[in-house]
């Protein structure tokens, strides 16, 4: 199927979020609904692609899958060769539901290829953009990576593409890595070509919520380019929420993430709050999410990893800097994340006391090191700090995780995940991530467990952090 071909409109469904008016649901979508601009989109070589991810990673390789899945012909861009390859051979870390799916469009070369030649985004008819947005040690956010993928998606632009960033960035990027670097090499966004930010919501290792069923905000730079991206992202996904610009695309991913690590903080600090009230905080949570309105609840536990909470909100902390606008808030919310590693640490500390033992000496095992459960991903994961920080103890460290069999710590040191029948002997157990797949002894055999996920019931050898 070609994303040329104009969308029946009830696949253009858009969403409102209840309590809000309606975000210019109507006007934003011009005439060009009926009648897409035929002259711009005859320049394009629909013939050879529909569409081109930049980036195969968590995120642009299940919506490759999905572009598949739907009928598309898709080109997948990956600068990294170990990531490409781990694609061609299926190993890579996906949900089983894209694992199928990967299967099935390996098996279909005339539909799916992954190319390292970026030379190949001149046949596609749309170019989403999916490469990392980190932080660097200083909190700052790194947009080395974007701003070469969006100079190589400007290079290779050509007129009738319809150019879709996703990547989560400050507000501003879509018009500063490529509107403005398109004018300058003649190509006028809205005229030539079009361009809009789309933030990407995929929840790794969660199949609860299926891709295609997770609304997606879309802003266009012009109209025509917020119908013209919710026209190739309607290809698989079931809803679309337009927005009146990038920017508030943009605004609106940050915003989500923020909510979400400001939550997370105040959770933890409720943890510790209960913790010396000697009340349970799970039953304390899960009591007021009975509430059924103005109430979502969030859960504690031994601090936040991946590419998105730890990250996202110091784009935000960043951008507001240069207005000179301090946000306390989301301040604290983020001093306090970066704290709660080193909190897991102390409480180790006072667990190991309370039995009568040291830091130094004893030994503990770290079960479960990626930053969520169900995934291999132990980016920004709070379990590498944790790790360090009991190793300056002078505590013996290990981990055990079936999703990660070697481990490298920040200092290079290279661990490897130890056996079940580890956990009968080390000093104390330290439950990080509760992976489904895990085996039962680490939660039944130690003689001391601290459970960082406040998922287990409370024993009289188990502690929570
Ligand atoms: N992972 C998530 O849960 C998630 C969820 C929502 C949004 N996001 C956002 O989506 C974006 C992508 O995140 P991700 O987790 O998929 O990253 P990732 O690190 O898993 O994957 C990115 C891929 O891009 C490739 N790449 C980098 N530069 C490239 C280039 N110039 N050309 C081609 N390929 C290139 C890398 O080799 C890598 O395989 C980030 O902005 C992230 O914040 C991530």
């Amino acid at each position: 199927m070609s994303i040329t071909a104009a969308v029946p409109p009830a696949t253009v469904t858009t969403v409102t979020p209840v309590g809000t008016p309606p975000v210019a649901a109507a006007p934003v979508l011009p005439r060009q609904r009926e009648e897409p601009d035929r002259r711009l989109a005859a320049q394009v070589h629909h013939d050879l692609a529909d569409v081109a991810l930049v980036g195969l990673g968590y995120v642009g390789l299940p919506t490759a899958l999905a572009f598949h899945a739907a009928g598309s012909t898709v080109i997948g861009l990956d600068a990294s060769a170990a990531r490409r390859s781990s694609i061609a051979d299926g190993s890579v870390d996906l949900l089983p539901s894209d694992h199928r799916r990967l299967a099935e469009a390996l098996q279909d070369p005339a539909r799916f290829t992954v190319s390292a030649d970026p030379g190949r985004l001149q046949d596609a008819g749309a170019v989403i953009v999916a490469v990392p947005t980190p932080v660097d040690d200083h909190l700052q956010p790194d947009l080395s990576i974007l701003r070469a993928a969006c100079r190589t998606v400007v290079e290779h632009a050509v007129a009738g593409q319809v150019i879709i960033l996703t990547s989560t960035t400050y507000v501003g990027s879509t018009e500063d890595l490529l509107v403005r670097p398109l004018r300058e090499r003649g190509l006028e966004v809205g005229t030539d070509l079009h361009v809009a930010f789309s933030p990407e919501r995929i929840d790794p290792g969660n199949d609860r919520h299926a891709h295609e069923d997770v609304p997606r905000v879309v802003g266009g730079v012009t109209e025509a380019c917020t119908y013209e991206a919710m026209r190739v992202l309607g290809t698989y996904a079931a809803k679309l929420h337009p927005v009146s610009s990038p920017a508030a695309a943009e605004m609106t991913k940050l915003f989500e993430n923020t909510f979400r690590a400001v939550n997370i903080a105040l959770a933890n600090e409720v943890a510790d709050i209960t913790r010396s009230l000697h009340l349970d905080v799970l039953e304390i949570v899960e009591a007021a999410a009975t509430k059924p309105y103005g109430f979502m609840p969030f859960y504690p536990g031994p601090g936040v990893g991946g590419h998105c909470i730890p990250c996202d909100p110091h784009y935000l902390l960043w951008q507001l800097k240069s207005l000179r606008q301090h946000p306390p808030v989301i301040s604290s919310a983020m001093t306090a994340i970066a704290a709660r590693p080193a909190q897991v640490v102390e409480r180790v500390q006072q667990v190991l006391s309370a039995a009568g033992r040291g830091m130094r000496g004893s030994s503990v095992t770290v079960v479960g090191v990626t930053y969520k459960p169900d995934v291999e991903d132990v980016r920004e994961s709070p379990a590498l700090e944790i790790i360090d920080g009991l190793r300056r103890y002078g505590v013996e460290v290990g981990y055990h995780d079936p999703l990660v069999p070697v481990l490298t710590c920040h200092d290079g040191t290279v661990l490897h995940s130890q056996p079940a029948s580890r956990a009968a002997e080390v000093d104390l157990v330290l439950l990080h991530t509760a992976h489904d797949c895990l085996e039962p002894a680490w939660v039944e055999r130690p003689s001391l467990l601290l459970d960082a996920t406040y998922r287990l019931p409370a024993g009289p050898t188990r502690w929570t952090v």
